[in-house]
């Protein structure tokens, strides 16, 4: 197993094996990995002869310095769980500094207005982070498919946008959102949670769930109001936000049109861990 913690060597070593017939699979991640990230990977290593990882918990991304402080940081037990699926996974796990060389600057992207909603909306400025390291990360491991979960949906738009922008030649895989056997979709802020606390956060993919059959029948102000009132008879449960939106330009869905496709987007603090859903309404 290759573990690479600066850029200079990873592309020395994929100097070597890289050729032009040679796919390179690339999954971002931020550690403390779950079944989820492992479906990704699982995916790269089906569909490419080389697989890169790589590991770093982004500074710029995070809005809120607690919860960048309080991310969970596991590389041991993340490069065992990479290891029990395939040993041919190459892992990138940079510093701060192999990243940002010195200087930790964001820089400022306009995604159309898909960065100012909903998780752009309640996390000022986490969309100009992640675009700036997908960019940095895109630009030093050149990858031919890059894997992405739909569990961020709006990530997944944003970094469709990036590409296009910047012309950069990557095709953007997207993956199923994995989930824990009560529903809650797995998430590396899980592990922050208690077991009662993760029988409660069950509540989040229940309600989505139950509104992907009330958007047949019933309007999304109906829908709404009944989503808060789930969310109000449980203490330790706090909805931020539920919005039905069309899947390409992230607007709230007012009327329903027969030829759009909506999704419902939902953000729900358990106690002080933030958790995020999506499901397809079509
Ligand atoms: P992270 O939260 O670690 O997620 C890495 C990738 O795993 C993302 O594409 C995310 O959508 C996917 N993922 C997370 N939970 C999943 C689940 N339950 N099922 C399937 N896929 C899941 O997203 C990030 O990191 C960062 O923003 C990153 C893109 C790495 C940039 O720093």
């Amino acid at each position: 197993m290759l573990i690479f913690d600066k850029k200079l060597h990873l592309l020395t070593y994929l100097s070597t094996i890289v050729s032009d017939k040679a796919s390179l699979g690339f999954v971002p991640t931020m550690g403390a990995l779950h079944l989820g990230h492992l479906s990704l990977i699982k995916e790269s290593l089906l569909n490419n002869e080389i697989t890169v990882v790589s590991v770093f918990v982004n500074p710029t991304q995070f809005n809120n310095p607690n919860d960048l402080s309080n991310y969970p940081r596991t590389l041991e037990k993340d490069i065992d769980k990479i290891k029990s699926i395939s040993c041919k996974v190459i892992i990138y796990a940079p510093t701060v500094d192999d990243i940002y060389e010195g200087k930790t600057i964001t820089e400022h992207f306009n995604f159309d207005g898909l960065e100012k909603l909903m998780e752009g909306q309640f996390r000022p400025g986490h969309f100009d982070g992640v675009g700036t390291v997908v960019k940095r990360l895109f630009e030093i491991v050149k990858p031919t498919n890059a894997y992405f979960g739909e569990k961020d949906f709006q990530q997944l738009l944003i970094i469709k946008k990036l590409v296009k922008t910047f012309r950069i030649p990557v095709n953007i895989i997207i993956c199923p959102v994995f989930r824990e056997p009560n529903g809650l979709a797995m998430s590396s802020r899980n592990e922050r949670l208690s077991s009662d606390e993760k029988n409660e956060a069950a509540l989040i993919y229940k309600t989505i769930k139950e509104v992907k059959i009330k958007f047949k029948t019933e309007s999304v102000l109906s829908i709404s109001n009944w989503v808060e009132k789930q969310f109000k008879t449980v203490p330790n449960l706090k909805l931020e936000y539920f919005e039905i939106a069309d899947e390409t330009f992230l607007l709230p869905c007012k009327r329903k049109n027969k030829n759009t496709n909506y999704r419902a987007f939902i953000a729900v603090y358990v106690n002080n861990v933030r958790l995020i859903d999506t499901i397809s309404l079509n």
